[in-house]
C-alpha cells in the first residue's frame, strides 16, 4: 500500500540546490581553486560539514584545523542565507503544489526529509510548511544521508511502515539512504546520476500522471 510520500527539500521542492552550489563555488574561488557543477553533484544531500570536507579534498587542501573548517562552513552558510533572502513562493518547483494536493486528496501522508539546518527558514519563505504533515531536517537528525536515519524518522513520525513509503530525491546520497531505509525511491533529475532509483523523472510535474496511474490507480486529470 502507498501510505506516505517523503520529499527531500533542496532541489526537489525548492530550487535551492543552485544556491548551495553558488556558495560552495565562491568558497572554492576564495581558497584558490575552481569547483565544477559536476564535482558539486557529490555534495548534494550531504551535510554541511561533510560537504566542506569533500570540497577541501577536491581542492587538495588537507591541513586545516577544526576551527578553521568551522569558520569556512559558517562563511559559506552566510552567503547561502543571503541567497535564500531572495526566495519567494514562486521558487517552489513546477508540479510540487498540485502533486501534494493530489496526494492529500488520496489520503497519502507527506513529509520533508532534509539534511539542511536551514529547512525551517526555506519552508517559511516559500510558505509551503502547511502542505507537509511532518518535517524532519538537519536540526533533529545525527547521521546524514546516505544514512537512512532521516527517512526512517520521517516514516516513524508519520506512522507509516518503510515499505509503504515513496521517497522523492535529487541526490545520489539521498537515493542511497532511502534504499537503505527499505523505501521505494523516485529520482528527480539526471537518470545516470540517480541510477539506483526505482524510477527517474526530470521533475514532479512530469511524474504526476504517470505515477498516479501506475501506483495509485488514479487518473489525476
Ligand atoms: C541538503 C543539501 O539538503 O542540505 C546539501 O542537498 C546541504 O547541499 C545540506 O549541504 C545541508 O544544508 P545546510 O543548509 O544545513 O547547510
Ligand atoms: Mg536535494
Amino acid at each position: 500500500p502507498f501510505e506516505a510520500a517523503i520529499f527531500d527539500l533542496d532541489g526537489v521542492i525548492v530550487d535551492t540546490a543552485k544556491f548551495h552550489y553558488q556558495a560552495w563555488r565562491r568558497l572554492a574561488g576564495e581558497l584558490g581553486f575552481a569547483f565544477s557543477e559536476e564535482q558539486n553533484e557529490q555534495l548534494k544531500g550531504v551535510s554541511r560539514m561533510e560537504s566542506l570536507e569533500l570540497l577541501l579534498r577536491a581542492g587538495g587542501i588537507t591541513d586545516l584545523m577544526p576551527e578553521q573548517k568551522e569558520t569556512l562552513a559558517s562563511r559559506k552558510n552566510e552567503w547561502y542565507k543571503g541567497l535564500l533572502e531572495t526566495l519567494t513562493p514562486y521558487d517552489v518547483l513546477p508540479g510540487v503544489c498540485s502533486f501534494l494536493g493530489l496526494l492529500h486528496s488520496r489520503g497519502v501522508r507527506t513529509a520533508i526529509a532534509s539534511a539542511s539546518k536551514n529547512a525551517p527558514l526555506i519552508l517559511e519563505k516559500v510558505r509551503i510548511r502547511p502542505l507537509f504533515d511532518v518535517v524532519v531536517d538537519g536540526n533533529s537528525i545525527v547521521r546524514a544521508k546516505p544514512d537512512p536515519e532521516v527517512f526512517l524518522e520521517a516514516a516513524r513520525q508519520l506512522g507509516a511502515s518503510p515499505d509503504g513509503c515513496y521517497v522523492f530525491e535529487d541526490a545520489a546520497a539521498g537515493v542511497e539512504g532511502a534504499i537503505r531505509a527499505g523505501m521505494r525511491v523516485i529520482g528527480i533529475g539526471d537518470g545516470q546520476m540517480l541510477a539506483r532509483a526505482h524510477l527517474t523523472v526530470n521533475s514532479l510535474e512530469q511524474l504526476e500522471p504517470v505515477f498516479l496511474l501506475s501506483h495509485i490507480g488514479v487518473n489525476g486529470h
